[in-house]
């Protein structure tokens, strides 16, 4: 499509042998993929340099061929970089771009190097490569996502908010210890994205059409070259394989429906009912209409944008569904899902970074509402279980009188009388008031993985100590 392409009718140069017309418009149109796979350039011509690099050691082509090879791509390489690069349509992807235009550079030694190679594998390698780049990227992003949120935890292992579940006041948490939800939830997806380049870790080139090669070329070395740690066992699966795309945006979908829940508490807390946090500036913008407002818009579009990576998942997966090994053309709708995932996510975790770094923490609003809804309710169970022995069940009924006479009343469980408490149960005594505050409910839950403070440093200290 319109991106300063040539078109012409005649048949293509580069399979063209057996065609004595070119291809309709129509059909050049819905076959290219240069519109986008251009972005695969680097990764075309690192791959095709490591392939003749190859091909020259093993003696299948010459050294003076190889060097010619090379010193071409590499003015290639120069000239997509700076811009001066024609991409066409008719040469329909960005393999056979490169090719051609390593022909008209270097003339004839130019058609050796697709010699043991085709496009299945070449396309498996290119995209392979870009994906474990992306993952690498994306590792990195996620470290200082979790960073802003360790730095967030510490500063506020002792501020008390309050513990929602149903979004109704539940127990006293820290806020400390919510952002350390956080950063579990992104620890798993960075080691998701870990294990991923783990699995992909493998090079596809040399695998040829589907079936290998009889030349005797040397699948380790280009493997090496390339940065894998091995090449891949099985020609056939290599060409028809794209479960590294799969698994890039299945761990892109959990990761932004992560930073998608983030997104929608910044939402929640910036209300000016809430008013746990304040956005900053940087991060929020004005209404043309009402001049008091400052929007979440960053954080709404984060949640936003999950729809679309989750989206990009679906859409391969169904393309990947039913289809018969090995490569079929199906499978060249598998870079644009991943290009704008990927860029979607980035631009998802850079955002959401920025505003847990960026927010004002109001700590006196989260402590009010933290002591508001009986939020202390369980300690008083808790302390019926512990200082007078009853059975919980029995704690509960009677916490949950005490709770209906604070409601009849319209005050807190602290502000009830002892006399008041004790005509519910004869055995409480005025100890009970020590656990009825949120900084003592909080302080009291050590239990590993708590919300006590004490408890939270550790965990803070534990994922200091890793990386
Ligand atoms: N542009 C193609 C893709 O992205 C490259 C592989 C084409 N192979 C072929 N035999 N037509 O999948």
């Amino acid at each position: 499509m319109g991106d300063g392409t040539s078109e012409t009718k005649s048949s293509n140069q580069m399979w063209g042998g057996r065609f004595a017309q070119g291809p309709d418009a129509i059909m050049e149109e819905i076959n290219a993929s240069i519109g986008f796979d251009k972005k695969l350039f680097a990764q075309d011509i690192r791959g095709s340099i490591a392939h003749a690099t190859m091909l020259a050691h093993q003696g299948i082509i010459s050294a003076e061929d190889k060097d010619k090879i090379v010193h071409g791509l590499s003015t290639i390489l120069s000239e997509i970089e700076s811009g001066q690069f024609e991409f066409s349509r008719q040469l329909e992807d960005i393999h056979m771009n490169v090719e051609a235009r390593l022909a008209t550079l270097i003339g004839p030694a130019a058609g050796r190097l697709h010699t043991a190679r085709s496009r299945n594998d070449q396309v498996a390698l290119d995209f392979r490569l870009w994906v474990k780049e992306e993952l690498q990227k994306t590792e990195k992003m996620l470290t200082a996502l979790i960073a802003a949120f360790l730095d967030r935890a510490e500063e506020h292992a002792e501020t008390v908010m309050p513990g929602f579940t149903h979004l109704q006041t539940a127990q006293p948490v820290t806020f400390g210890h919510h952002c350390m939800a956080y950063v579990e939830m992104f620890g798993r997806d960075r080691s998701r994205v870990r294990h991923a380049i783990e699995h992909m870790d493998e090079s596809p080139i040399g695998a040829a059409a589907l079936a290998g090669t009889g030349f005797p070329i040397d699948r380790h070395m280009t493997a090496k070259a390339l940065g894998f740690r091995e090449p891949t066992r099985n020609s056939i699966d290599t060409v028809s394989d794209r479960d590294f795309a799969l698994e890039f945006l299945a761990i892109a979908s959990i990761c932004a429906t992560h930073l998608s829940r983030l997104a929608e508490e910044i939402v929640i807390w910036s209300t000016p009912q809430f008013g746990f946090v304040r956005l900053s500036d940087a991060f929020s913008t004005g209404s043309s209409i009402m001049p008091q407002k400052k929007n979440p818009d960053a954080a709404e579009l984060v949640r936003a944008k999950t729809g679309r990576i989750n989206g990009s998942l679906i859409a391969l997966l169904t393309v990947m569904k039913g289809l018969p090994l090995a490569y079929s053309k199906d499978m060249q709708e598998d870079k644009e899902q991943v290009f704008d995932s990927a860029e979607s996510l980035e631009l998802a975790i850079a955002a959401m970074t920025g505003m847990v770094r960026d927010m004002t923490i109001r700590a006196d609003r989260m402590k009010a509402a933290a002591g508001s809804g009986y939020s202390t309710a369980t300690d008083l169970a808790d302390w019926l279980v512990r200082e007078a022995g009853l059975p919980f069940r029995d704690a509960h009924h009677v916490t949950g009188r005490a709770v209906a006479l604070a409601e009849q009343k319209g005050c807190e469980l602290a502000e009830l009388s002892l006399e008041e408490l004790q005509a519910i149960h004869a055995d409480i005594t005025g100890k009970v008031f020590d656990v009825l505050t949120v900084e003592a409910s909080v302080a009291s839950r050590t239990s590993f993985g708590g919300t006590a403070p004490s408890e939270v440093k550790k965990q803070i200290a534990w994922w200091r100590g890793r990386n």
